[in-house]
């Protein structure tokens, strides 16, 4: 029986998953009968760029594979019932998102090694081993929700297609205006260390980060856009081409968004183990036009949607993972 102490620990084992925005809106509470509920707080919710909180889903859902491997680290097998499509509120303001039921014995699988090591890259790649690259193509090639896109035409075909799905977004103010709101661009910013995206992960100067600020958040964004500016500002062609290569992550159409979160995060700690960062571009996914050219280019297969694709290469160092107090994560049931 799990007492609420030790589903403190893990729940920030947990919350070492990614999330969108780092926004961390996984909860995790006793429901008094032995189960663990997973929630979704909806105070978190990205209402602009998330409309439908299919992103909501998909972070929660990974944060759910996070709790079922700590539980295993433990020997504790648990049975996970998806509830996301049910669309239950278990309060106001939390959907529920899981409930997990102990089940016998278990033991905590080799990617639970890499939760730690997991993370976001958001500068130039550092050149991988040409083992290192063949180990992580051929380990695509096993895998049928996962497709490899390597070489210079590949990339700069991705690169292209994410600067310009990039530029449609970012041309919407409330867009922008909620981006901004999740960004710690002073380190001052009460929330700089546990949620969000500080200067650190954006791998950002504080000038950088205080000129992005106004940029971003004012009128700025679309005079420069008039001048035919703000395509420089927002690509990033030149980091992106440093990687080492993509990978297309894509599952069931219908798939419910945390049983897709689930297998996301277990896709991305398994190229992690090739020391390898990531540096997804979720607009490749979310914006149709760039989906449709992804799909056709690299024969995503049929039945199957996209949910993200990855840069992933060597990092020079791994970056701090910022995230909320465990206290925080753990509701009262
Ligand atoms: C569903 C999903 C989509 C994401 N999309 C993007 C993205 O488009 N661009 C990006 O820079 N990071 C993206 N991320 C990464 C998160 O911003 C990142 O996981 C979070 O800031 C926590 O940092 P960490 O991954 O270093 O632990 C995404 C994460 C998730 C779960």
């Amino acid at each position: 029986m799990i007492d609420i102490a030790t589903l403190k620990t893990l729940a920030a084992e947990a919350n070492r998953a990614p999330s969108t925005h780092n926004t961390q809106p996984t909860r995790f509470a006793l429901d008094g009968a032995g189960r663990t509920l997973v929630l979704a707080d909806l105070s978190r919710r990205l209402a602009v760029g998330d409309p439908t909180n299919r992103d909501m889903g998909l972070s929660c859902g990974a944060a759910l594979e996070g709790l079922v491997m700590a539980l295993a680290g433990r020997g504790i097998g648990a049975e996970v019932e998806d509830l996301w499509p049910a669309d239950i509120l278990w309060r106001p303001g939390y959907r529920l998102a899981a409930r997990l039921t102990p089940s016998g014995t278990a033991s905590a699988p080799d990617l639970a090694a890499y939760t730690e090591k997991r993370f976001t890259w958001r500068g130039l790649f550092s050149p991988a081993a040409s083992g290192t690259l063949a180990a992580l193509e051929a380990s695509a090639l096993a895998k049928d929700d996962v497709t490899f896109a390597g070489g210079k035409d590949a990339l700069a075909f991705i690169a292209a297609r994410n600067d310009a799905a990039s530029l449609a977004v970012m041309r919407e103010r409330a867009f922008r205006d909620e981006l901004v709101a999740w960004m710690r661009l002073s380190p001052n910013h009460p929330a700089y260390r546990s949620d969000g995206l500080n200067l650190d992960a954006l791998r950002m100067g504080r000038l950088e980060g205080a000129v992005a600020g106004k940029i971003l958040a004012s009128p700025l964004f679309s005079l420069a856009d008039r001048l035919g500016l703000a395509a420089s500002l927002v690509s990033e062609t030149a980091k992106t081409m440093t990687a080492a290569a993509c990978l297309l992550f894509h599952r069931p159409a219908g798939e419910s968004p945390v049983s897709t979160g689930r297998a996301f995060y277990r896709f991305w700690l398994d190229f992690t183990r090739f020391g390898l960062a990531g540096w997804p571009m979720a607009v490749l996914a979310d914006v149709p036009a760039a989906a449709e050219a992804m799909g056709q280019r690299f024969a995503v297969p049929a039945g199957h949607r996209l949910i993200n694709v990855l840069r992933v290469g060597p990092a020079p160092f791994v970056t701090t993972k910022y995230r909320l107090p465990a206290e925080e994560l753990v509701l009262d049931g």
